[in-house]
Order: C-alpha cells, then sequence, then structure tokens
C-alpha cells in the first residue's frame, strides 16, 4: 500500500482503539492512517477481553461493523457472584434495564480490519520507531521506519493509541505528566479451551484460595481465569493443574459442570489501575490503554477505550466540520470523569473478589461483609449492575 506523505489525524496503534477511531472519522469524511507496530496477525492473536457494554456496541454499530457481533455475540442480562460456597444472580436486566454482550476483542478487531480494508483507508502495519515531533505546534509530524526506510507522515493531529507500551504517552513531558497508579500484589492465569461454558452466565469467585472467573467466548469456548502469585509462571501450569485449583474455587454445581479440555491459550496478566494525566498535549491526544489501565476485574479496559475513542471523534469532528476548538478542549477532562468512575469500579470490584496476600481477619470480614451488603441491598445491586453494563456517555 503507497501511504500518503499527509493525513488529518495520524492514529498511532491499531488496537481496538485505534481501529474504532479510524472507522469513526472515516465515516465523518476525515482522513487517517493507522501505524501499527506489529503485523495484523500478531494483533489478532492477542486474547484479550470478552464483555462488551451497549455503548461499545452502539459505536460499532454506528461504523456499520456490528452485524456479526448481533448474530453470534450472547447477550448476557446478569452475572453470578460466588462466594461462602453459594452463587448469587445479580439481574442487570431487571435493576437497570441494562445488558452486555460477551464476544471476543479478537472478533472486533477482526471485523474493524475487515471494514477499513473494504473502504480502502490506509494501515501500515509492522512500522516500527515511531516517533512523534513537533506535537505543540499547529505542524505535528511523525517519522518511522518501514523496511529499514525512514519515512515521515505530516498530520494535524496525533491519536496515541498505541497501548500501555506505546510511544505516545512517552512524548509527554513528565513535568506536564501527572501519574497515578496502583500495582496489586497478584494476577490473573488465564485459559481459552473448546469446551461449553460451566454456566449460562459469567461466575466471579471470591474464595480463600484465591479469585476464579469462569467466562466464555461462545457457547462451545470458555475463557477461564484464576488468581496467581505475581512471580508465578505459566510453564508452573499444566492443564491438569489449573483445572485442580480452580475446581478448589467453584461451588459443587460448576465443578459437576467443569469439562476439561486442552487450553489452547494460557498467560498471565498483572493487575494494576493507572492514570495519566492530561490526556492531551498539545496536538497530541491519548485514548485507551495508551492513557489508562484497569484491573480486568470490571471487564471495562476495551470499554473505556472505545469512550474515549467516542469523545475523542466527536471533538474531531467538530473541528473539521463544525471548526469549533471545544470538543478538542474539553477532551481530556471528559474523558477523564467517566475513566476514574471506570477506575474507582474496577478497583472496587478487585478489592472485593481478591484474596490479598497478609489481609488480616479484619480485612477478611470487611471484605464478606460488602459482599454480604452487595447481595442483600438493592441499592448496592443497582449501583453495581449501572457499572458493571457501563456508565453513559
Ligand atoms: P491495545 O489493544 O493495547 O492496542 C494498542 C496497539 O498499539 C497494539 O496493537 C500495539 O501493538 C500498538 N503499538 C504499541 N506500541 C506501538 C508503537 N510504538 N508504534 C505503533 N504501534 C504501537 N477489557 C474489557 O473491556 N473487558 C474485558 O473483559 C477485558 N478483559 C481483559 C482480560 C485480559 C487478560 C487483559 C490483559 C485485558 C483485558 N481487557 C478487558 C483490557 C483490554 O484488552 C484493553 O483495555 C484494550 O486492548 C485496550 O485497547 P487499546 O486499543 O487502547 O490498546
Ligand atoms: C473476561 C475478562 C474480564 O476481565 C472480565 O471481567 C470478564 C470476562 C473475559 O476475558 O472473558
Amino acid at each position: 500500500m503507497t501511504l500518503p506523505k499527509r493525513t488529518q489525524v495520524a492514529i498511532i496503534g491499531a488496537g481496538p482503539a485505534g481501529l474504532l477511531l479510524g472507522q469513526l472519522l472515516h465515516k465523518a469524511g476525515i482522513d487517517a492512517v493507522i501505524l501499527e507496530l506489529r503485523s495484523a496477525d500478531y494483533v489478532l492473536g492477542r486474547i484479550r477481553a470478552g464483555v462488551i457494554e451497549t455503548g461499545t456496541v452502539g459505536l460499532l454499530e454506528e461504523v456499520g461493523c456490528a452485524a456479526r457481533l448481533r448474530r453470534e455475540g450472547l447477550v448476557h442480562e446478569g452475572v453470578e457472584i460466588s462466594f461462602g460456597g453459594a452463587r448469587h444472580r445479580i439481574n442487570f436486566h431487571q435493576l437497570v434495564g441494562r445488558s452486555v454482550v460477551v464476544y471476543g476483542q479478537t472478533e472486533i478487531t477482526r471485523d474493524l480490519m475487515e471494514a477499513r480494508a473494504a473502504c480502502g483507508a490506509p494501515t501500515l502495519y509492522e512500522a516500527e520507531d515511531v516517533i512523534l515531533h513537533d506535537v505543540t505546534t499547529a505542524r505535528p509530524y511523525v517519522t518511522f521506519k518501514k523496511d529499514g526506510a525512514v519515512q515521515r507522515l505530516d498530520c494535524d493531529f496525533i491519536a496515541g493509541c498505541d497501548g500501555s507500551h506505546g510511544v505516545s504517552r512517552r512524548s509527554i513531558p513528565t513535568d506536564v505528566q501527572q501519574v497515578f497508579e496502583r500495582a496489586y500484589p497478584f494476577g490473573w492465569l488465564g485459559i481459552l479451551v473448546d469446551k461449553p461454558p460451566v454456566s449460562e452466565e459469567l461466575i466471579y469467585a471470591n474464595h480463600e484460595r484465591g479469585f476464579a472467573l469462569c467466562s466464555m467466548r461462545s457457547h462451545t469456548r470458555s475463557r477461564l481465569y484464576i488468581q496467581c502469585d505475581l512471580d508465578d509462571k505459566v510453564e508452573n501450569w499444566s492443564d491438569a493443574r489449573f483445572y485442580d485449583e480452580l475446581a478448589k474455587r467453584l461451588d459443587a454445581t460448576a465443578v459437576a459442570r467443569l469439562e476439561q479440555g486442552a487450553s489452547i491459550e494460557k498467560s498471565i496478566a498483572p493487575l494494576r489501575s493507572f492514570v495519566a494525566e492530561p490526556m492531551r498535549y498539545g496536538q497530541l491526544f491519548l485514548a485507551g490503554d495508551a492513557a489508562h489501565i484497569v484491573p480486568p476485574t470490571g471487564a471495562k479496559g476495551l470499554n473505556l477505550a472505545a469512550s474515549d475513542v467516542f469523545y475523542l471523534s466527536r471533538a474531531l469532528m467538530e473541528f473539521y466540520i463544525e471548526k469549533s476548538r471545544a470538543g478538542i478542549d474539553a477532551y481530556s477532562a471528559t474523558a477523564l470523569a467517566r475513566v476514574w468512575k471506570a477506575v474507582r469500579f474496577s478497583w472496587w470490584m478487585t478489592s472485593m473478589l481478591h484474596r490479598f496476600p497478609n489481609s488480616s481477619g479484619f480485612e477478611q470480614r470487611i471484605q464478606h461483609t460488602e459482599l454480604d451488603y452487595l447481595i442483600t441491598s438493592e441499592h448496592a445491586l443497582r449501583a453495581m449492575a449501572e457499572n458493571y453494563a457501563g456508565l453513559p456517555y
């Protein structure tokens, strides 16, 4: 593909944030070029999110990328919380009139990649050494290396959608950026397996041996997680050991339905909360994991990437179509207000459901009381359902 020398918006990163932004801008008649470090296959091989909020589905609809999700996604009207040997259902639909869709991040990424290819919008994969230049001037540009040759892309704006290890956030001087961070003292060991889920809906389990989550990708594919130590290694966990440990953390009914198959993916993810403020520096805007990370417990990461991109696409449309800078000037504050609510919710879910090393008897009693209060108070249930199903934009 021959890349233009100039575009309106240079998007760094072809994860969900970059691809969705690219399609929203394309629909509005705004040009964008996406530069991605990895190959398309590598991006598609990363097994990550699975729970999609209604707002995210709406954005995929807007760009014409929701047909397969509507066909193959599983609509979930609630989740189950397991603790003290029993399971308790939280019915989002009844509590707040909303639901979520279970559909893999890999599938969303594939749908967006195909739509982008179909409309002929340029994405350059395996673009190395991306460097952002002159971002505080009206004429920023990006340089990158492709097949060993350095190239230059001029633009009006740069959208930093390059995830937590990307170059965009690192291009903002540390004296204008504030970072808020919490590292949790555990990780999640996850497997993907072609066996039916143990239950119709997701089970989030609090157990004295540690947290467990039974999720899924379809009626025939399960995604299962257990809390593990931070320094643990995938090699320490045979499938048999994984199932044995998972079974210890689930209720008897779930264990009876647990079908053990050979894992087709196995990985460990550390848990942390991280927010970089502001999300704008001159003509550079951060979106998604480039600006913030949440622990996966609340299923918010991908959905936050989508809400950032919603605000950013509207701001850029206002700039190009209505010739107003109001949206781009408000972007960081508007996005951060919603980000922090998801950070709070993800921290709360994580705190309530995991086993913390060295936690005292007092802390464990408080954790159980939090769970007991949650399942017995309609007000608490409604607050949980409202946040899990996704706060409005
Ligand atoms: P990314 O997906 O990280 O995409 C960034 C892209 O930028 C990548 O393709 C990367 O290769 C590219 N890039 C990086 N550096 C450069 C560079 N220098 N130049 C060019 N390109 C670059 N979220 C949910 O909402 N629900 C869930 O259920 C959920 N479960 C999760 C489970 C796990 C185990 C994990 C690890 C995460 C989960 N998440 C979940 C989080 C979710 O996957 C992320 O929040 C989401 O991927 C963020 O999208 P993004 O586009 O901002 O970043
Ligand atoms: C999945 C991941 C999550 O973090 C979560 O809270 C729910 C589901 C998943 O990968 O299916």
